[in-house]
């Protein structure tokens, strides 16, 4: 399918955004949790299942082979998106949380032994630290953190020396999804390089924000889920170089992901089909290949360009409520903005915003280390997209003095 001209308004593409939450115009400010879907992706899924539903690689009949043909043309457009070098490199799986798992279980956990090491940050949500640590527990290999400087920033110098001998992987958010940082990916991964470690980048925070090239980057691994790029849930995928992929035993068992069966002995189909056992969720994945044209459509100059002025508009407001503290001031960062406020408990904070039918998250942010480093139980969180406003920043302001006055300050 060719992408669509480009909107003007890509706002009016999110028919969600024109409803009313409490009686207000919903201000939806919880995109790092999940984004809202344009119209085009809930066309191509309600599409698929009304007039072109089927099981793929299984039949003979033309309802499967045209299934089949759409999910492969959604491969090869998360290929091109990521730029990775062929399309068999794509693996789909259930989001980033498990492709980190099939990494952990299929590739490190075979390769680590008692001492050895894997290296992640201290910013990294619970999907880039629980299977690491599993793994580890399972071998006796030990779980290395990478400390942050004040802003939120990853310590190079220190990551420089926790990569050593015994590290068997190194694993980074490319994105924090509290912080907002953009982390040096490619400078990481060269360092790393230079001792021959691979490394995994988490992008779940990062493909919604800025333009991801595998190849350019020299990662070995990369994840993203496609909830968080405007499309379906229950879906993302792990990019894996061909030649790690091909070396690493299946992550699960059962039906599309073999050759030959018999109650002896099973053999194993190549990457990526080795790593998609069971019927994969089909309409979701053609439905992430709509949010990938509708995004290529969209252009990444423009969403840049936009989140930059929201996020340098937000800053500012935001500044002006007393007693507010933002959590993250990387010099490069993405439109996600995590904060405290000295009169309210973040809790508080969301469920207050939340009757005025402003939508932010507040809590741990799936990253409790990440809190205990910033010294906060919590904190409140207004991340963006293309489709905010300044007036709903406007709106988020205005909610967050109301706070103050409520808590007397
Ligand atoms: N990791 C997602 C978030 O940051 C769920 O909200």
């Amino acid at each position: 399918m060719e992408p669509k001209a480009q909107n003007p308004d890509p706002r009016s593409d999110f028919p969600i955004l024109r409803r009313e939450v409490k009686g207000k115009p919903l201000v939806y400010l919880d995109n790092a949790a999940t984004t809202q879907k344009p119209q085009v992706v809930i066309d191509r899924v309600s599409g698929f299942l009304a007039n072109e539903n089927a099981n793929i690689h299984r039949g003979v009949h033309y309802l499967s082979m045209e299934a089949t043909d759409a999910y492969d043309r959604a491969r090869a457009k998360v290929a091109g998106f990521l730029n990775a070098a062929e399309a068999r490199e794509i693996v789909f799986t259930r989001g980033t949380t498990e492709a980190i798992n099939l990494v952990a279980r299929s590739f490190a956990l075979p390769r680590m032994a008692s001492g050895d090491e894997i290296l992640i940050s201290a910013m990294e949500h619970h999907a880039n630290i629980v299977p690491w640590q599993m793994a580890a527990k399972e071998c006796g290999a030990l779980l290395r953190v990478a400390p942050l400087t004040d802003c939120g920033q990853i310590d190079l110098e220190a990551y420089g020396e926790l990569l050593g001998e015994r590290t068997r992987l190194v694993a980074l958010t490319h994105v924090s999804n509290v912080l907002g940082t953009i982390n040096p990916a490619k400078e990481m991964i060269a360092m790393a390089k230079e001792l021959n470690i691979p490394v995994l980048l988490d992008g779940a925070q990062a493909v919604p924000h800025i333009s991801v090239d595998v190849r350019e980057l020299n990662c070995d691994f990369y994840t993203f889920s496609s909830h968080k790029l405007f499309g379906p849930d229950g879906v993302g995928i792990l990019y894996g170089r061909a030649e790690l992929l091909a070396a690493m035993p299946p992550y699960q068992g059962g039906g599309d992901m073999i050759e030959q069966v018999s109650f002896e002995n099973t053999t194993f189909r190549a990457p990526p089909e080795r790593f998609e056992a069971g019927t994969p969720n089909i309409s979701g994945a053609i439905g992430l290949g709509a949010a990938i044209d509708y995004i290529s459509a969209l252009g990444r100059e423009t969403i840049h360009a936009r989140e930059e002025q929201l996020l340098n508009y937000a800053t500012n407001r935001l500044g002006e409520v007393p007693g507010l503290s933002i959590r993250g001031t990387a010099p490069e960062k993405v439109a996600v903005i995590s904060f405290t406020l000295e009169s309210a408990h973040p809790h508080d904070i969301g469920t207050i915003l939340d009757a005025s039918g402003i939508a932010i998250r507040a809590g741990h942010h799936c990253a409790q280390p990440l809190m205990q480093h910033l010294g906060v139980p919590a904190t409140a969180r207004a991340s963006f997209a293309f489709y905010n406003t300044t007036e709903e920043i406007d709106r988020l302001t205005e909610a967050l003095l109301e706070v103050n006055r409520m808590f007397g300050t």
